[in-house]
Formats: C-alpha cells, sequence, structure tokens
C-alpha cells in the first residue's frame, strides 16, 4: 500500500501542478490516471517514487514509511518498476543487459560494475520469456519495434520483483492494435502478481477496461476518483472540458485522445 498525505508539488517559477491531494493505493489494484495533457498525471507518478519531491505533505509506504530519508527511498525505488512511454533502453545494448539493469537497485558500489550472477541472467531470461520475446534476448534493443521495445521495458521491471508498478503513458505511441496487446500483457502481469499499478493513460476506453479504479486530474486536482461505472458523461466532460476527448464515452474502440503532443 502506498498512500500521498497533502502531497503537493510546486515547480520553481510555475504554478502548482499538483495540489494538495490523500490518495491510497491498495495492494494489487490496478489504477488509470487520467487528465489532459498539463493535468498533473506525470507529476503524481513521480512524486510517487521520489523523482519529484513533494513541495508540501508526504508519501508514505507500507513497510518502508514515511519517505523521507535516501535509505528508505532507495528501499522503496528497488520495489518499484518504472515504465515509461519512451521505453528509455540502452539502443546498443541486448535486450538482455537492457533487462538485467533492472536488478542495479539490489547492488551498491563496485558490485555494480561486475557481470551478472547466474541466478540474475535466469531471472531476466525468464521476465524476457514471459513477454514474448526470448528469442529476441540477444539482440540489440535498438533492432526492435516500438511494441517491442515495450516489452523490454515491461520485463525489465519484472525482474525488478516490484510490488508497485508506476507506468506513464507506457502505450502512447503505439498503434492501437500493439498498444492494446502491450496495456493487457502489462495488466495480465501485474493481477498474476499481484503488483500495485498506477497507469497513466490517454485513452479512455482503456482506462475503462483495465482498471479497477480510475483517477482523474484537472489542473493540478483530483476530480475524479472511483470505478470506471461511475465515469459518466458530466464526469468526462470535467476531466477533459467540453473538447473532443468527451465525444467517445461509450466506444469500445481504442480512441487516442491525445496525438501529436511527443513528436
Ligand atoms: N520539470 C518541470 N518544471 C516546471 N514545470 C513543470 C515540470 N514538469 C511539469 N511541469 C508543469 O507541471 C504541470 C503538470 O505537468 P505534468 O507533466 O505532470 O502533466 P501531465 O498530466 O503528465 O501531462 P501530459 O499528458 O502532457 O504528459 C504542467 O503545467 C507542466 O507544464
Ligand atoms: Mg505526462
Amino acid at each position: 500500500m502506498i498512500q500521498t498525505h497533502g502531497v503537493e508539488v510546486t515547480y520553481s517559477g510555475n504554478a502548482q501542478a499538483l495540489k494538495p491531494c490523500a490518495l491510497r493505493f491498495e495492494p494489487g489494484a490496478f489504477t488509470v490516471l487520467l487528465g489532459a495533457s498539463g493535468a498533473g498525471k506525470s507529476t503524481l507518478l513521480r512524486a510517487l517514487n521520489g523523482l519529484v519531491t513533494p513541495t508540501g505533505g508526504h508519501v508514505e509506504v507500507e513497510g518502508i514509511g514515511k519517505l523521507d530519508t535516501r535509505r528508505r527511498l532507495q528501499a522503496h525505488r528497488r520495489r518499484t518498476g518504472m515504465i515509461f512511454q519512451q521505453h528509455q533502453l540502452i539502443g546498443r545494448c541486448t535486450v538482455l543487459q537492457n533487462v538485467l539493469t533492472g536488478r542495479l537497485g539490489y547492488h551498491s558500489g563496485l558490485r555494480t560494475l561486475l557481470p551478472a550472477s547466474r541466478s540474475e541472467k535466469t531471472m531476466a531470461l525468464e521476465a524476457i520469456e514471459r513477454v514474448g520475446l526470448i528469442d529476441h534476448a540477444l539482440k540489440r534493443a535498438d533492432q526492435l519495434s516500438g511494441g517491442q521495445q515495450q516489452r523490454v521495458g515491461i520485463a525489465r521491471a519484472m525482474v525488478q520483483k516490484p510490488t508497485l508498478i508506476l507506468a506513464d503513458e507506457p502505450v502512447a505511441s503505439l498503434d492501437p492494435a500493439t498498444a492494446e496487446r502491450v496495456l493487457s500483457l502489462l495488466h495480465g502481469i501485474c493481477k498474476s502478481d499481484g503488483i500495485t499499478a498506477v497507469v497513466s493513460l490517454h485513452q479512455l476506453d482503456f482506462a475503462r477496461r483495465y482498471s479497477d479504479r480510475i483517477v482523474a486530474l484537472a489542473q493540478g486536482a483530483v476530480v475524479f476518483d472511483g470505478p470506471a461505472s461511475r465515469l459518466g458523461k458530466t464526469e468526462v466532460a470535467k476531466i477533459y472540458g467540453s473538447g473532443p476527448a468527451t465525444a467517445d464515452d461509450d466506444d469500445t474502440e481504442p480512441t487516442p485522445l491525445k496525438t501529436g503532443t511527443y513528436a
């Protein structure tokens, strides 16, 4: 369980990106974060693993406590898998090498310079097999498609043996069919391993189908918090304003709500 206690974030010289929020993420729940561009989704995700230091309030993690010391933050990050839109893989390294970087948080000092142990390699290969890429394990990461690269990102998070996955628009740069496959894979792994997940998405229909709970932000404030069944037209309008994003309320087709933001 991870909880924010009045967490707020104001970037220097900017308006408040995240207004004080009290959110509790229960173990094993798959939460989708929704919100228009600039609403504060990435800021909240980054605050949840200390990549952004809250300017007010604090984050508390079950079994670790308040994330107010370097040691606690390290302990939390070790068990927190981060998945980004742009994969953040090392292109010239193999899939296996990339996945092994997920183990680095378990080592310190010179040990990080030494080759991975046999057991870690086995763990990494198991994770690669789980995301269906065993035939590509020794290929360079930059030779894979976007969807395959994102699956490497998932495998890298898995070898951390995470209790929490934070994913920031993990499928935003993929075509709809690939996006669905990758999201379904991520969802399936989190559910079968009991991993708590907080995942930001721009596709309302994916949010409806894959979430246990939706938390929506608008201008840094939580404007909706509940199951997808309670997300009606009024709530969607509150999240996105009256723009085109409100149009697909009952759609089942994947509908990217934001296009072209990332070139
Ligand atoms: N490093 C930063 N320095 C200053 N302001 C920032 C920084 N990162 C984000 N912001 C501002 O904080 C607000 C929230 O940004 P954030 O990236 O959290 O939004 P988002 O919901 O993730 O948007 P998107 O859907 O475009 O990714 C925005 O107004 C943004 O301009
Ligand atoms: Mg963002």
